[in-house]
């Protein structure tokens, strides 16, 4: 059994649906800024990012955890390596995000929410940033 291949599938699959949401999350939530509170469009807006959070982004990013660890443990000699490790640090960046889209999508459900589209127009483009850059870092392993 190729039991590395069928890790990195999975970890790519996770990935995918990781990404989905840390890119269309943060795109809810601009349009979710220009609604009043109490509205029908501002509760539909909860539900969709409770959703997403909760069935896609959360288990993708646990997933992308666990199969990446897993051929971390196959192939342990990356270890050592310095893409691996600048690789990491943008992922541990990118579980950061991932915590702080969490803890703002808490304000909308509370209809707490006080900052503005623009503002969550700009992190939108964060989890893009770092993509890239992870991306990169593992296909070319640079260092
Ligand atoms: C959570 C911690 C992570 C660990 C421990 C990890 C580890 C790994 C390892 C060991 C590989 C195999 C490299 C190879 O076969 O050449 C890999 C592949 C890959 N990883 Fe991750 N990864 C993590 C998170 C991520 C994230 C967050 C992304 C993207 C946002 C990502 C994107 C990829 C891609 C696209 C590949 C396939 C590259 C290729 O086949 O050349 N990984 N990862």
């Amino acid at each position: 059994m190729d039991w590395f291949g069928i890790a990195k599938a999975l970890h790519i699959i996770s990935v995918i649906a990781w990404m989905a949401g840390m890119l269309y999350l943060p795109r809810l939530f601009v349009y979710h800024a220009q609604t009043d509170a109490g509205t029908p469009q501002s509760e539909t807006f909860k539900v969709m990012e409770r959703r997403l959070l909760r069935a896609i982004m959360n288990p993708a990013m646990g997933g992308t955890w666990v199969f990446g660890g897993a051929m971390l443990a196959l192939a342990p000699a990356w270890l050592s390596d310095g893409w691996l490790h600048a690789k990491l640090m943008l992922v541990v960046a990118m579980t950061f995000v991932h915590h702080l889209f969490g803890y703002w999508r808490k304000t909308f459900e509370r209809d707490e929410n006080r900052r503005s589209p623009r503002f969550y127009r700009l992190w939108n483009e964060m989890p893009t940033l770092l993509l890239i850059g992870i991306v990169f870092l593992v296909v070319l392993k640079p260092f």
